[in-house]
């Protein structure tokens, strides 16, 4: 069991000149009567002490975690856990975030080691649990040239309106089942765009596989569910070993996540044999070049990484689709439902469904879809950053290893930077004094900002046009009583949507025509 947890609330005092001694805002150097520790105790430490009582100390963090609304009103800006010697900082600011994350980026864009998932089951091979280095540039080089600017994904365009009017129909024919067509639609776009594959209907086999091991990555990565995960050097027992049966699971999760990578790529390399692979980010990279192993590796896993990353930002085990939370939205505010219908009505007309040349003449739909993403953030807590080499930050002394993580949700609550945070409210982004976009911060910062964020923001901003103009969303009504989605209370806030039950109908007789059209590429 390590010691007790450590905060603080105040800026200690600062480093003035050079021969002054750093402050440690960290512990981790022992400094006799440093100012860290005599600072005062405040809520949190009490919050921690309790939680301490009641447990080890990995739960106490994964707890605290959980509730990132919780955090800032006893924090403040930075605040600093250490669990069994890990210290933790989590950032409660966003131009704190921006001054470390971006501006010291070449320090602060490692990963954390995950020994269980990253390790044994091999998930450190993918872009999101990558080490910084040269291969980490290789991927994100291939990110960047596939999908890196809004121009980038002109091209895709297409793909994006044909597989979300297919989506409108999958909706239509089973409302009650919106969440796995919002997974089967971006796993279609995808796929499409990483592999030149075209999924099927219902079953289809790299959609279920990719399902498969994204779960497999949310347990084997799930903070304290593996004693592995806080002694590393249990990855070294043999498997017979009493007591390692999660190498036998590890080792279970890693023939998925191996075919996860090589049975889409094995199918582009088998269409180019043919000479029939439509264009696609795997084909760009093969094309008339004889690979190197490593070469070989670096499109194999980029590959992977960018269509698990996909997937993984619709169900991590903390994370909430966009998509589903739009229709949440869509039922809990039937104001902002009509003026956004209203909108489309009067630009576009009733004869045809919205398009990507329409964007930049529907203000109110664009700023419904940044509110969306603002309202009930994706990735509330980002994914930790690794500081690869001691900093001194502002005064803070921050060893080497120390875990950062953005506190995104506050962030995008943050009432210094938006008005009334936990209202719904399109009308924030729009006017002479527009609220922050929230896209500057809810796909996180520096060299690990997501790298599908342009492909984020398009299939978003689609799938609000057309679900608007295609669907009225209401509150079902069950036993002749209208029922209200009950949402999840836990954090305070609306966070988390738990699933819900909606109304989706067809607008009207000719939107019922518009979805019910062929989209054909
Ligand atoms: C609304 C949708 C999405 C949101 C809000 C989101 C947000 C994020 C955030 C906050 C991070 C961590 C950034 C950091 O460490 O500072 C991240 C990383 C990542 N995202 Fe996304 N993401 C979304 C969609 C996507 C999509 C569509 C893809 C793939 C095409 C994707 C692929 C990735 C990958 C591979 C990483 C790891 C990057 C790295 O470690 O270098 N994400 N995302």
């Amino acid at each position: 069991m390590a010691g007790p947890v450590s905060c603080r609330r105040q800026p200690l005092p600062r480093q003035t000149g050079s021969d002054q001694e750093v402050t440690c805002a960290l512990p981790s150097r022992p400094q006799g009567s440093s100012p860290y520790r005599k600072h005062r105790r405040h809520a949190l430490c009490q919050t921690l002490a309790h939680l301490y009582r009641m447990g080890p100390e990995i739960w106490q963090v994964t707890y605290i975690l959980s509730y990132p609304s919780a955090l800032p009103s006893f924090l403040g800006d930075i605040s600093h856990v250490e669990v069994l010697g890990q210290h933790i900082i989590i950032l409660n600011n966003v131009n704190v975030a921006m001054e470390m994350l971006d501006k010291k980026s070449s320090s602060y864009s490692d990963r954390p080691v995950l020994p269980m998932g990253g390790e044994l089951v091999g998930w450190k091979n993918t872009l999101v649990l990558l080490p910084y280095g040269d291969r980490f540039r290789e991927y994100r080089k291939n990110f960047a040239r596939v999908i890196g600017s809004r121009a980038a994904m002109d091209t895709y365009h297409p793909t994006e309106e044909i597989e979300t009017h297919r989506f409108l129909q999958r909706v239509l024919a089973k409302p009650a089942e919106l969440s796995q067509h919002v997974r089967h639609t971006a796993g279609a776009i995808i796929l499409r765009i990483s592999h030149g594959y075209k999924v099927k209907e219902h079953q289809d086999p790299f959609i279920d596989l990719a399902d498969r091991a994204v779960d497999q990555f949310s347990m084997s990565t799930a903070t304290g569910a593996f004693m592995v995960d806080m002694i590393p050097s249990l990855t070294y027992v043999p498997d017979w070993f009493p007591g390692a049966s999660f190498k036998t699971k590890a080792n279970e999760w890693r023939v998925t996540l191996e075919e996860m990578v090589q049975k889409p790529y094995q199918f582009v390399k088998d269409q180019m044999a043919a000479g029939i692979a439509p264009e696609s980010f795997v084909s760009n990279l093969l094309e008339g070049r004889t690979l190197s192993a490593e070469e070989e590796h670096i499109v194999r896993w980029s590959s992977a990484s960018l269509y698990s990353g996909m997937l993984a930002s619709l169900r991590g085990r903390r994370t909430v689709s966009a998509i589903y939370s739009l229709f949440l939205a869509l039922t809990l505010f039937p104001d902002v439902q009509k003026k956004a219908q209203a909108e489309i009505d009067a630009v576009i007309g009733s004869d045809r469904l919205p398009n990507f040349t329409d964007r930049d003449s529907l203000p109110y739909v664009e700023a419904l879809a940044k509110e969306v993403l603002r309202w009930n953030v994706v990735v509330p807590l980002a994914v930790p950053h690794r500081v690869a080499e001691d900093d001194v930050h502002d005064g803070y002394y921050i060893p080497k290893g120390t875990l950062v993580i953005p506190n995104i949700w506050f962030m995008l609550h943050d009432p210094r930077t938006y008005s009334e945070p936990n209202e719904f409210r399109p009308e924030r982004f729009l006017g002479k004094a527009p609220e922050t976009d929230p896209r500057s911060i809810c796909f996180g910062f520096g060299r690990r900002i997501c790298p599908g964020l342009h492909l984020a923001d398009a299939s978003v901003w689609i799938s609000v046009a057309m679900s608007l103009a295609a669907f009225d969303v209401s509150k079902i009504i069950e036993n002749g009583v209208e029922v209200t989605p009950e949402i999840d209370p836990s954090s305070g806030t609306i966070s988390h949507p738990k699933p819900f039950k909606c109304s989706i109908k067809p607008r009207s007789a000719k939107a019922l025509e518009l979805i019910q059209q062929d989209p054909v590429y």
